[in-house]
């Protein structure tokens, strides 16, 4: 089979290995594969010690049998568990975590496996990554962004109030374990968060891949070939963060959508739309905006708001909404005080970075009244 090739019914495990020199590492993708967590880790030279950090709601459905298959195999394990939601990715949810560690005596030659979704992965990195100045972490991430997205690449990091991941460290984990079958509990609303990320390596990179993506009717039929979906999006993922690991350059690729959609999400308090609805918006506004600036091939923007809609995703920003969210682009510490690099698509799977300003977002054609 060809890289990148989605193809119907092929259930054997794939190994993608991400190639950072001494910090490269396996990504195994598969169904059923978190019973077969305890035979991949040997590959790791793991300690003795297993702690697992989690959420309450992933901790429900897979937390007992995660342990299960690790002491089973002779591991001694510890688990956490926190509250679900992004309010859990703070400063204050670490004291507990190194406390847990200590008490548990884990050392630099244990491992910690964050069991979870974005959150508890990027907080659960940078535990990792700053006790004892460092010990070796694996990835099983069980929502869609984290599968195909966040798992991926090493970026770890708490919030701070005044913005998210404002503190953070590039620390890639030692291996990232992913079983789609997982995502079956997932709720919907999360699902569709993911899906916007998938759809938007289409877009970046991939054409082939969003119209396969575009035959695809619903959340079941994505289901049936999501290993394979998977697989694309961390083998595009893989291959921004090789050629770029700091995200200096090529990874900017990663943020289409984004710009808008941070600004989205802050105006918005992170009480509004998710960051998925939110990049769904981000994308599908921006490629209207560079096509009618005749930045993008005519067309693009029609047929990526027809499959945003498709998996449920919103792609109009009411225009009521414009001057809070173009006031916190302007906001952003990230947008000040320089020109602003979005990324645009010349055509759908093929993005470029553009420099321009803040006004750009001011555009009609991004808005809807
Ligand atoms: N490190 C990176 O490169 C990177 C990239 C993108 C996003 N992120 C971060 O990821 C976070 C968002 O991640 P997320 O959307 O996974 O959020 P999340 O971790 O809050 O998970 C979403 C919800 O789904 C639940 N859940 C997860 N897996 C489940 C399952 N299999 N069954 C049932 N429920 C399940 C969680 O408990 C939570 O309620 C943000 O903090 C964002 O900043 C990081």
């Amino acid at each position: 089979m060809k890289e990148n090739e989605v193809t119907a019914g092929c259930r054997e495990p794939r190994k993608l290995q991400v190639e950072l020199g001494a910090n490269s590492y396996p990504i195994w993708i598969g169904e059923g594969l978190l019973d077969q967590l305890a035979e991949k880790l040997p590959a790791l030279d793991p300690g003795s010690k297993i702690f697992i950090l989690t959420d309450h709601h992933v901790d429900a459905f897979y937390g007992d049998w995660t342990e299960r298959v690790l002491r089973e195999a002779g591991y001694l394990t510890k688990r956490l568990s926190l509250e679900p939601g992004e309010a859990t990715k703070g400063f204050s949810s670490l004291p507990p975590i190194y406390e847990a560690l200590l008490e548990f005596q884990c050392t630099r030659k244990d491992l910690l496996i964050t069991l979870g979704g974005g959150v508890i992965g990027d907080l659960g990195g940078f535990a990792a990554a700053t006790y004892l100045r460092g010990i070796p972490f694996m990835q099983i991430p069980t929502s869609l962004l984290a599968q195909v997205d966040s798992s991926v690449g090493g970026k770890v990091a708490v919030d701070l109030p005044q913005g998210k991941n404002l503190v953070g460290c590039f620390y890639q984990p030692k291996a990232v374990l992913i079983d789609p079958l997982l995502l079956q509990t997932l709720p919907d609303r999360y699902f569709r968060d993911g899906m916007a990320e998938v759809i938007k390596y289409g877009c970046i990179r991939d054409a082939a891949f969003l119209e396969r993506l575009a035959g695809l009717a619903d959340r079941m039929a994505a289901m049936s070939l999501m290993t394979e979906i998977i697989e694309t999006c961390c083998n595009h993922k893989k291959s921004y963060v090789e050629a770029d690991e700091r995200d200096l350059g090529e990874r900017m690729h990663l943020n289409f959508g984004h710009t808008l959609g941070h600004a989205i999400e802050a105006s918005e308090h992170y009480e509004g739309h998710s960051h998925g609805e939110a990049v769904a918006m981000g994308m599908a506004a921006i490629t209207r905006i560079s096509e009618n600036m005749g930045l993008t091939h005519p067309g693009t923007s029609e047929i990526l708001e027809q499959i945003l809609r498709q998996f449920g995703l919103p792609y109009r920003v009411p225009a009521s909404q414009k001057p809070a969210i173009l006031a916190a682009i302007s906001s952003d510490k990230k947008n000040l005080g320089r020109t602003l690099k979005v990324v645009l698509l010349k055509t759908l799977g093929e993005s470029y970075l553009w420099d321009t300003t803040a006004a750009f977002f001011e555009a009609e054609e991004g808005w809807q009244n």
